[in-house]
């Protein structure tokens, strides 16, 4: 068999652990050829492609970032390459294009295969926001390094009696701030699931402070928004790619904060450093174990469908239904955090 694969969308780490884990499972355990598509879909319409062996995987598990390189590819260009699929995987050869991507690189992956190109996705995102999987890699790693940018950020907010107002990712769904926030211990999260009023933000860092403790945390994710009419705030437009570019929540917050309270607030905005950098141990392991299945699906012709972690398995669930809807924080989830939304 020959085996197309490509990473798109925003990076992720543990995407080069998945690559690897493909052409492990795909050289040594089939005797299969793997060849890899640069930056994202581009390079599959472009035909900018590179055999894969056991030599081009080599020392990559523990790399961030992706060896193949990715790019996000605007809806016009993405209905042409639904269009020549067919002839492209012709072209190439391929029996099968594994993507690894989030929810815009799956919606891809399944307009391909309902075109007739055989596919086999592999859902990733920090964000840990697309359905029918518990679980994305990248996530762990993610929350990670933000639970020790909140770790940090008390320190010193205690030293300058400050409240810090840490932004971390996540457009849709708040799970990187629901997590990191209980993980460090934020004394606010704000997530885009539930409008935030910034009149209790600030009744909170009162009550701390009345307390005798002086300072204060809040983890809030990028799409968090205030309720209407609680504070001015305009929300992102939409870019090219259909996405909502926020207007620094974290930034007009702290500003907020620090007028209503009449105390010093810093914004921390940890934008792309969530992204960067090596895997954790968990991200690691899980990106391997979708590798690994993605190709065994291939070889059982299960196609249209991606890799999903469900309890401890992995199963094979129809990308169709990944797609539908994201995976949002559910109102339970949000009231055992505690917090101030
Ligand atoms: O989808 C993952 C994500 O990290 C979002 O949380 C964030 O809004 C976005 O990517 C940033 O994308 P870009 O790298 O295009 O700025």
């Amino acid at each position: 068999m020959r085996i197309g694969v490509l990473t798109a969308g925003g990076d992720c780490p543990g995407l080069n652990a998945v690559i690897r884990s493909v052409v492990h499972r795909a050289v040594v355990g089939h005797g299969d050829e793997v060849i890899g598509f640069e930056d994202g879909f581009k390079g599959l319409l472009d035909g900018r492609h590179r055999k894969l062996d056991l030599d081009a995987v080599s020392g990559i598990l523990a790399r961030g970032g992706t060896i193949l390189g990715s790019s996000r590819l605007e809806r016009a260009r993405l209905r042409e390459a639904c269009e020549s699929s067919k002839e492209l995987a012709r072209e190439y050869g391929i029996d099968v294009l594994i993507p690894i991507g989030g929810e815009g690189t799956l919606t891809a992956a399944r307009m391909l295969s309902d075109a007739g190109l055989p596919v086999v996705g592999v859902p990733k995102t920090i964000d840990n926001d697309i359905s029918s999987t518990d679980r994305t890699f990248g996530f762990d790693t993610a929350v990670g390094v933000a639970t020790e940018a909140i770790d940090r950020l008390k320190t010193t907010a205690e030293s300058h009696q400050r409240v810090m107002v840490v932004e971390v990712m996540g457009r849709h769904a708040g799970w990187i701030a629901l997590e990191s926030g209980m993980a460090g211990g934020a004394h606010g999260i704000c997530l885009p699931e539930r409008p935030f009023d910034p009149a209790d933000l600030v009744s909170m860092v009162e009550e701390r402070f009345a307390r005798g403790k002086k300072f204060a945390v809040i983890c809030v994710a990028e799409g968090a928004h205030p309720a209407e009419g609680s504070m001015d705030y305009a929300k992102g437009a939409i870019d090219q790619f259909g996405h909502e570019r926020f207007a620094g929540i974290g930034t007009k917050l702290a500003a907020e904060l620090e007028k209503r309270l009449g105390k010093e607030a810093r914004p921390v905005i940890l934008g792309h450093v969530q992204r960067g950098g090596t895997p954790t141990a968990y991200d690691r392991v899980l990106a391997t174990r979708f590798g690994w299945h993605a190709v065994e699906a291939a070889h059982r012709g299960e196609f249209g469908k991606m890799t999903a972690l469900k309890g401890t398995d992995i199963r094979m669930v129809p990308i169709a239904d990944a797609v539908t809807e994201l995976k949002r924080v559910p109102a339970s989830r949000m009231d055992e955090a505690e917090s101030v939304f």
